[in-house]
C-alpha cells in the first residue's frame, strides 16, 4: 500500500433484500473495524432505502452497482444519479464486467454513466479488465489501455477505478499478487498520461476477483493496490471485516 487511504468495497451484486440487507450491516457495525480504512458497500437498488437508514450514522459509504446517464425520461428499468443522491448514496459502480458481458454495456456507455455519477456529485467506482480469451492471447495490456482512455473524461477527485480481470471474478482464481499490482502500475501510468502523474499518484486503484481474507493481506500489500471491490466475500460479516482489517495493517 502507499500513501493513498485504503478502500474496501463491497459489490453485493444481486444479493440480499431488505431483511438481509439491515441485517448483514448491522452486523457489520458490530465490528470493531479500523479506523484507516474507507468501508462502502454496494447492494442492490431495492435495499438502497433501508441500507441507507442502517448506516445513516456510521462512516460506512452506501453504493449503487449501476446508474443511467440521463436525468429522467422514457428509460423502463434505468436509475437516475438523482434518485441515487436523493437517497443518501453517494457511490456507484459503473462498468462492472457482469453489465459489459451480460447486459450489453461498452466502454462509451460506461463513460458516460459515469459523468452523469460524478455531476450528480456522486463517487464512481470505474470497473475495467480483460477476459481469459484477452490474457492468453497476450492483449492484456491493450484491452487495460482501450478501456482506460475514457477515464480521460472524468473527474479524477471522484474516481476510483477497479481493476477486475474477468477470470478471477466469482472463479475462486485469484490474479497473483505481481499480476494485479502490474495491471494496476499499468493503468496509473495510463492514468498519468492524461491526469498527470501527481494526481494518478493519489489515484485509487482497487483489485477485484476472488479477494478474500486468506489473500488479502498478499494483494494488498503491494505499492499499486489501493484496496478491494469484494464481491462474494463481502456478504459474510466475518469475511469482509477481516478484509478491511487486512487492508489496515
Ligand atoms: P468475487 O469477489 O465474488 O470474485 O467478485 C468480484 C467482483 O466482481 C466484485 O465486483
Amino acid at each position: 500500500m502507499s500513501q493513498r487511504r485504503p478502500l474496501i468495497a463491497g459489490n453485493w451484486k444481486m444479493h440480499n433484500g431488505v431483511s438481509a440487507t439491515t441485517a448483514l450491516l448491522e452486523g457489520l457495525l458490530e465490528e470493531n473495524l479500523p479506523a484507516g480504512v474507507d468501508v462502502v458497500v454496494c447492494p442492490p437498488f431495492t435495499s438502497l432505502p433501508a441500507a441507507a437508514m442502517v448506516l445513516s450514522a456510521s462512516s460506512i459509504g452506501l453504493g449503487a452497482q449501476n446508474v443511467h446517464w440521463e436525468t429522467k425520461g422514457a428509460f423502463t428499468g434505468e436509475i437516475s444519479p438523482d434518485m441515487l443522491s436523493g437517497l443518501g448514496v453517494g457511490w456507484t459502480i459503473v462498468g462492472h464486467s457482469e453489465r459489459r458481458s451480460l447486459f450489453g454495456e461498452t466502454d462509451e456507455t460506461a463513460a458516460m454513466r459515469a459523468e452523469a455519477a460524478q455531476k450528480a456529485g456522486l463517487e464512481v467506482i470505474f470497473c475495467l479488465g480483460e477476459t481469459l480469451d484477452e490474457r492468453e492471447a497476450g492483449s492484456t495490456f491493450d484491452v487495460l489501455k482501450r478501456q482506460a482512455s475514457v477515464l480521460k473524461t472524468l473527474d479524477p477527485a471522484h474516481l476510483v477505478v477497479a481493476y477486475e480481470p474477468v477470470w478471477a471474478i466469482g472463479t475462486g482464481r485469484t490474479a497473483s499478487a505481481e499480476q494485479a499490482d502490474e495491471a494496476h502500475a499499468f493503468l496509473r501510468s495510463e492514468a498519468a498520461s492524461f491526469f498527470g502523474s501527481d494526481t494518478a499518484g493519489a489515484l485509487r486503484i482497487l483489485y477485484g476477483g476472488s479477494m478474500k481474507p486468506g489473500n488479502a493481506a498478499e494483494l494488498l500489500g503491494r505499492e499499486n493496490v489501493d484496496g478491494g471491490l469484494i464481491g462474494g466475500a463481502s456478504l459474510d460479516v466475518g469475511s469482509f471485516s477481516a478484509i478491511i482489517r487486512a487492508a489496515a495493517l
